[in-house]
Parts: C-alpha cells; structure tokens; sequence
C-alpha cells in the first residue's frame, strides 16, 4: 500500500497567505496542516509517499525533505497546472504502479486515526467481490462545497456528484480515498468536468458504472477542509483542544498560566498572562501581553502590549500595541503596530513580509 498526498493547487481561498506560501504548510497548533496527513499515514503502515506538488514545490520539497524524519519515503511529483485531483493519480502512474494506494488530500485534516480504515480496505482484497475503492463521507450543513455521495437501501454507493448546485444527499466526500490499480483506466477514461478538472469524484463513478464495488464508511470523528480562514481557526481550536500543558520556555514570576499551555524552547514571557489552550512557538518573546484561548503564536514572534486570541500567528512576526487581535491569521514576518490608542478588536488575515500600522 502506498500514499499519494496532493498538496499542489492553487489556494486561491487563503488569499492573502497564499501568494507567497502554500496552503497546505499554514501551521495549525504550531505543525503544517500538511505534517498531519503525513503522519497520519506513517501510523497506518504506509511509509511509501508520493506528493504532488505545484507552484509552491520549492516550499512543499523544502519542508518535507526526504521523508525520513518520518521514517518515509518521499517521491515528488510535478504538477504543471492543478488540473483535478484525478489528474494527480494520472501523473502519478509511474510511482503507483500497479499497488494500492491511499490518495489523500492535503488540506483536509481529520480526527479519525486512518489505520482501520485501511485495513477494512486491505482485509477484503482476497474476497469475492472486493472493492476497487473505499471512500469516507460526513454529513455535512453545506454539501454544495463537497463531492457529494449518493447510497442506496444497503448503503451501496450509487453517484458521485462534484459541487452539485442543488445537493441529492449532505454525505460529503472526505479528502481521504483508496485506491486499487482499476483507478489508473477511470482516470484516463473520463473527460474534464465543466471548471476544466479531471474530477476523482467522476473517475469513481467510472468504477461504479462498469459495476466495481465502491465501499464507503461514514466518519465519525471531525474533518476539516482547512481551504479557507474560518475552518482552518476552526482546526486550530480542535487541534488545540488536545494539548497537554508542557513549559521548556523561560516564564518570569510575574506571569501567569492558566489552563493548558504549550510553551515551547527558548521562548520567554515576561509580564504576561497565558491562557489556554494555547502553544507559543521556540524563541518567541510575549511581553506585558496577554495570550488568550486557541492561539497558536509560531516561532520566534515579539508580542508586546497586545491581547490576542483565537488566532494563528505565523513564525517572526511581531505584534506591538494592539489592544485585542482576534479570530486572525497573520502570515509570516508580519508587523502589525498602532500608533493611537483606540480600544477596539482588530480580525486580520495577513499575508506574509506585510507591515500594518493601525492609527
Ligand atoms: O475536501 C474534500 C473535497 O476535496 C471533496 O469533497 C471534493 O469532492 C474534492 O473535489 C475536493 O474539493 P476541493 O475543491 O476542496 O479541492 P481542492 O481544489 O481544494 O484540492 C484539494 C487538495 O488537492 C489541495 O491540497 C490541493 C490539491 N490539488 C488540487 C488540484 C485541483 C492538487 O495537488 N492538484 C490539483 O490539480
């Protein structure tokens, strides 16, 4: 069994953060959402990973190296243009072969440990009737912005819809497939959908029209499509929500942590009130702050003067004078300072290198 990641594409949606860096590398509780999805195959067993990657390859390569710091194996694999997720497999041929494989979608990040998920798939290769994919669905309030799954009585998967305007069912498709090598001719038999995408929901209805077996379990764990602001706030409070308190940084004796608090190496606060569920990155200096709930502030960060919560702080940035910062995203090497006093929350999404003087 392998793995095929995608983390190219566009990530329009995480405009600014997104001109400069890739969606999939954004830190959720301080971890790239794309280190979970690799993790998450190690302890299933699969150690054999292809990515694909785009524009951002440069960022992508550079931030996973060769795999061993997982003990992996790590093949990249070009993408010229994020031309659909079954375009992803049909690239990949080379380094799939004839294996199975788990695709997986490097932007989702799910609750569920993927290891039973995979066996069930494995366990029923040698069976009568054994299934050339496996899918995971979740119901969801807002199906027209998923892959939708339509069942019958015995809970057979029937269609697959891509986005549909008007949804047939709420089961939406998780960002997690499997894969026998009958993936490999639905991929090279179907034809771009109306947005210009070789869509993998249109490749396994494929399988399913020529009568192959498509398996699906329904989630039960939470899964978040991390593409936009409010959902990726949302994964880093879930995220965060599993912490246990760990302090290697330097705490002075006048400040005070309260809750669960990560606060990591070479970190120093001074003056300060953490509190959790909460993780301040290696180097980072809060000053005469206050750090509330579900923040994630990266390394080597300067707050001072400043209240921030539930928000995501990317690595070097600095926060001065900013009475409330709040359900933020600040890129990396960010400054964001005020020049008058104007008690009023501020919520930002900033892309990365950025100054913001707030008068
Ligand atoms: O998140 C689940 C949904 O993911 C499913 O319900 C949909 O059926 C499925 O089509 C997909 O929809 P999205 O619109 O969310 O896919 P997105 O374009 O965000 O791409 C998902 C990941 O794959 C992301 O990490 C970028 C990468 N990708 C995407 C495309 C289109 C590539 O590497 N290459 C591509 O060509």
């Amino acid at each position: 069994m392998k793995a095929l990641i995608l983390a190219g594409g566009a990530g329009t949606r995480l405009r600014p953060i997104t001109h400069t860096s890739a969606k999939q590398l954004v830190p959720v509780a301080n971890k790239p959402i794309l280190f979970y999805g690799i993790e998450a195959m190690v302890s299933a067993g699969i150690t054999e990973i292809g990515v694909i990657v785009g524009d951002t390859r440069d960022e992508v390569m550079a931030a996973l190296g060769d795999g061993s710091q997982w003990g992996a194996t790590i093949t990249f694999i070009p993408q010229d243009a994020p031309l659909g997720l079954a375009h992803c497999v049909l690239i990949a041929s080379d380094f799939l072969g004839d294996d199975d494989f788990v695709m997986y979608l490097g932007d989702n990040l799910l609750e569920q440990d993927l290891a039973a998920f995979v066996h069930a798939f494995e366990s029923q290769r040698g069976s009568f009737d054994p299934p050339a994919a496996q899918i995971l669905l979740k119901r969801v309030p807002d199906p027209h912005r998923f892959g939708i799954a339509e069942l019958d009585a015995e809970g057979n998967v029937v269609r697959l819809v891509e986005k549909p305007a008007d949804p047939p069912t709420d089961l939406a498709l998780v960002g997690v497939y499997l894969f026998d090598r009958t993936i490999n001719d639905a991929v090279r038999a179907i034809a771009p959908s109306p947005r210009g995408e070789l869509e993998i929901t249109d490749a396994i209805q494929w399988l399913v029209d020529q009568g192959r077996r498509v398996r699906q379990e329904e989630l039960t764990g939470w899964w978040i499509d991390t593409g936009k602001l409010t959902p990726l706030l949302e994964a880093n409070r879930l995220l965060l929500e599993k912490i246990e308190t760990r302090v290697d940084g330097e705490v002075d004796e006048t400040s005070v942590l309260d809750g669960r608090v990560v606060v990591e190496a070479g970190a120093n606060i001074v003056n300060s009130t953490l509190r959790g569920p909460l993780v301040i990155g290696a180097g980072t200096v809060i000053e005469n702050s206050f750090v509330g709930p579900f923040s994630a502030i990266g390394n080597d960060c300067r707050v001072t003067h400043s209240e921030i919560e539930h928000s995501v702080v990317m690595e070097s940035s600095t926060i001065t004078d900013i009475p409330r910062l709040e359900d933020s995203l600040i890129g990396k090497d960010v400054v964001v300072t005020r020049t008058q006093v104007r008690p009023r929350a501020l919520r930002l999404m900033v892309g990365d290198h950025c100054q913001i003087d707030v008068e």
